[in-house]
């Protein structure tokens, strides 16, 4: 099965993604991640990328575009899509490459996000995700799943959060209405507990 899952800056998409992967088996391709390790290696396309993503905005569509589309080709087996597309060209670029099975949008009031994103604790080594209060791991500096530091994302203070939600709300939302028109669009209510979100969204994929 092919899904993307859409939603604000701290909707849970990483979260659920992670959860989605362990109980079906299909990988999960994060842009926002690919990206992080491409800023990380200091390649021409992390370079290129630093600048947007420090400032809260997108990367330019060509060279996202480009990016994911080199991983898709080398997935035969489905996947999970967390952060592409971002945008209605990033969409109808990909409805040229792969055939979407469902669109799962992580429904989140904007006055929850920024207290989710400042208490984040994020592996940069397996992708795993904590929270200080919400979710915390065993040991406050290592992460449960690999053992790794844990660090709070370079983009995740006040003032960057507050311009990712902007450009959500501005350049990605749009999606919401782009997908219902393809009838491919799953609302889901992202303000429950971790455990409670994830039932809903396994429901629907057992059906799917
Ligand atoms: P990206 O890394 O994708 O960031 P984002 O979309 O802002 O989303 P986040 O990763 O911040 O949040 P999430 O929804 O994954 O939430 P999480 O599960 O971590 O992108 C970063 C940047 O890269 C962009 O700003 C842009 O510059 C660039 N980029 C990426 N893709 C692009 C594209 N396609 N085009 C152009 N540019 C692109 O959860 C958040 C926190 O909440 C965690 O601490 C978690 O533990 C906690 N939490 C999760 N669920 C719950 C819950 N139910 N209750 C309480 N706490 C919860
Ligand atoms: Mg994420």
């Amino acid at each position: 099965m092919n899904i993307v899952l859409l939603g604000p800056p701290g909707a849970g998409k990483g979260t659920q993604a992670k959860r989605i992967h362990e109980r079906f088996r299909i990988p999960h391709l994060s842009a926002g991640d690919i990206l992080r390790d491409a800023v990380a290696r200091g390649t021409q396309e992390g370079q290129e990328a630093r600048a947007h993503m420090d400032a809260g905005a997108l990367v330019p569509d060509e060279l996202i575009i480009s990016i994911m589309s080199g991983k898709l080709e080398s997935l035969p087996t489905g996947f999970i899509l967390d952060g592409f597309p971002r945008t209605v060209g990033q969409a109808r670029r990909l409805d040229t490459i792969v055939k979407l099975h469902a669109v799962i949008s992580i429904e989140v009031p904007d006055g929850v996000l920024l207290d989710r994103l400042t208490g984040r604790r994020s592996c940069p080594s397996c992708g795993g995700v904590f929270h200080a209060v919400f979710n915390p791991p065993r040991n406050p500096d290592r992460c449960d799943l690999c053992g790794g530091p844990l660090i709070r994302r370079a983009d995740d203070n006040e003032e960057t959060v507050s311009a990712r939600i902007r450009t959500y709300n501005e350049q990605t939302h749009p999606l919401i209405r782009y997908y219902t028109d393809q009838g491919l669009l799953v609302p889901v209510d992202g303000t429950g507990d971790i455990d409670t979100i994830f039932g809903s969204i396994e429901a629907y994929l057992l059906e799917l």
